[in-house]
């Protein structure tokens, strides 16, 4: 086997906004090497429609306190609020330092960024929304990811596209490095560094319908997960209350945002009903639970399970300038112009909120107590800080990207020359080829696309907005039974040249753990926060569940301990909109 080893100080997993911002700090200490399994500007990251979070004020007042207090009960009290007090303070001169390296914001006629509304967003705690969200029309990721990826030309990172990651090695508590596979040619690659940062972004795909792209199938949580790293809070994933109806391809808060409004069966405005302040701008987890509970109760258009969005009323001229994405989405996949047609409409998996615990600069916990592994970072989505608790804000995910990616890559710089480059045995390898040639080998019966469309959709009708004890249980047995039939893995394709059904055989293993871990993790949660609703518990339980979840591997099980939240300013409030 053609192995080939690399030597850098840091290594980063994942070349969207969080890998890549962190890469362009870390550059500034020393070599930093980013691992993609995609082309990098097609990381996931680029999908990003509608904003990125900041209190600019340029379109009307605003201050960073309120987008705390936003952020905090947005997340239904379930927020670190030190961790989002330093998000949305460093919000500001974060997007002016996007804005010099080069991001090209949509401006205001006077020429400053311009801002627009989006859910949960408001002014003066609460009172009316506020545009607070900075966009590029509605190709925001697109503008951040691209300018972020220049830096990182300019300043030297090296890239490796299309590289597979395998393992994430940690041995006597310190990181030693990465194992890898060159999709182009089944070529195996060993990085050993001083730190790894994980920002390998989110897992939608282990839902039927979702937003995201073929690549976000969580195996670096998986790997760290199989390692005894735990992870947190992963029973509460956020549905977009706004995918295309069949599709799930993502029609941006953004929409809203400048206007558009949710028409049930009859023609109401429900959300009028469900926020009577904030309306169609209410927080995601309250939307997405209004349109399906619409849906059930008999008021979807024409009885089918769709709502509308409706864009009709707004300037045309608007539609063109400030949300072209999305309109041609819609010419595209359904044959509508939305400035004569309503879009159907009904959430899709979007955005997780739990991921691998970090602290607030980026270091991976190993418990509870905040003991960490040495020279192991994490930033993004597959991280859990947690800044967004039990429900993510629209706008606050471009945000955390970039200020925890660079926050990662910065405490990187601090440790670089006190730490030792890392060795990764041949013995680890060894196992890596054993496992990826066990795979192209096996000759059963089943085929990773069977497995993963039942996974899919068992998750997609157990875990998804609304959950129950019994669908929950009937889930963990449906995982059971396919664990045991990815044991009979068949894969047709033996070659080494781009053999993506390998590596979907290998993601569809980590898809399987996570599944589990966050059936198991919303099982145990016995009350409804945020993106969390359990119909046989509908009401949020401070008293026994105001604490953050970490799911452990141990040898025999999965095991839960619990954190407190971390409260600093804002009081526990009802959550009402
Ligand atoms: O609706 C959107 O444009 C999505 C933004 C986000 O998830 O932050």
């Amino acid at each position: 086997m053609d192995i080939t080893t690399h030597y850098f100080d840091t290594v980063v997993i994942g070349s969207g906004l969080a890998g890549c911002r962190a890469a362009i700090e870390s550059v500034n200490y020393g070599t930093v090497a980013v691992l993609s399994k995609l082309y990098p500007t097609r990381s996931h990251s680029t999908a990003a429609q509608g904003g990125i979070g900041a209190a600019l004020g340029n379109e009307e007042e605003d201050n960073p306190e309120w987008h705390t207090y936003d952020t905090v009960k947005g997340s239904d009290f379930l927020g670190d609020q030190d961790a989002i007090e330093i998000m949305c303070y460093d919000a500001i001169p974060t997007i002016i330092e996007l804005e010099h390296m080069g991001v090209p914001f949509s401006r205001t006629p006077e020429g400053k960024i311009a801002q627009r509304r989006f859910g949960g967003h408001t002014r003066d705690f609460g009172a009316a929304p506020v545009r607070r969200a900075c966009y590029s029309a509605d190709r925001t990721g697109h503008a951040v990811l691209f300018a972020l990826y220049e830096q990182c030309q300019l300043k030297g990172v090296k890239f490796f596209q299309e590289f597979q990651v395998l393992d994430i090695v940690i041995e006597n508590n310190k990181v030693q490095g990465v194992i890898a596979l060159n999709i182009k040619n089944g070529s195996i690659h060993v990085f050993e560094a001083k730190a790894v940062i994980v920002a390998s972004g989110g897992y939608g795909k282990l839902f039927k319908v979702t937003s995201n792209a073929y690549a976000t199938t969580g195996e670096c949580l998986s790997i760290l997960f199989r390692q005894g790293i735990p992870l947190e809070d992963m029973e509460f994933f956020q549905f977009h209350p706004t995918g295309l109806y069949g599709l799930g391809i993502l029609i941006t808060e953004g929409a809203r945002g400048e206007g558009g409004v949710l028409i049930n069966g009859k023609g109401e405005r429900f959300m009028e009903r469900y926020a009577p302040t904030i309306k169609d701008l209410a927080p995601r987890d309250m939307v997405s639970r209004a349109i399906l509970t619409e849906i059930r109760e008999g008021r979807g258009i024409n009885g089918k399970e769709y709502v509308y969005l409706d864009l009709r009323h707004i300037d045309k001229k608007i539609l063109q300038e400030r949300l072209p994405e999305i309109t041609t989405f819609c010419k595209i996949y359904m044959g509508i112009d939305p400035s004569e047609s309503p879009i159907p409409v009904v959430p899709t998996a979007h955005y997780a909120m739990g991921g691998i615990p970090t602290d607030n600069d980026g270091r991976v916990l190993r418990d509870v107590d905040g003991s960490v592994v040495e020279g192991l970072y994490a930033a993004g989505e597959c991280a859990c800080v947690s800044v967004h608790g039990a429900n993510r804000l629209g706008c606050n995910s471009l945000l955390d990207t970039v200020v925890f990616g660079r926050r990662a890559g910065k405490a990187v710089g601090s440790v670089l020359k006190s730490i030792e480059r890392g060795k990764v045995k041949k013995e680890r390898i060894k196992i890596n080829i054993d496992c990826i040639e066990m795979i192209r080998n096996n000759k059963g019966k089943e085929t990773v696309a069977s497995i993963r469309k039942k996974l899919q959709s068992s998750m997609m009708d157990k875990c998804s907005v609304f959950r129950t004890e019994e669908g929950l249980k009937e889930l963990l047995e449906e995982i059971k039974i396919l664990k045991e039939r990815y044991k009979e893995l068949t894969i047709s394709d033996k070659s080494q040249i781009f053999n993506t059904e390998l590596l979907e055989a290998v993601e569809l293993g980590h898809m399987l753990t996570l599944s589990e871990v966050i059936a198991l993790s919303a099982l145990q949660r016995t009350e409804s926060r945020g993106a969390h609703y359990r119909e046989d518990y509908p009401e949020r339980d401070d008293e026994n569940w105001l604490k953050h979840t970490f799911a452990f591997l141990t040898e025999k099980d999965i095991e839960f301990k619990y954190k407190p939240v971390r409260i600093t300013r804002f009081k526990l409030e009802e959550r009402k909109y």
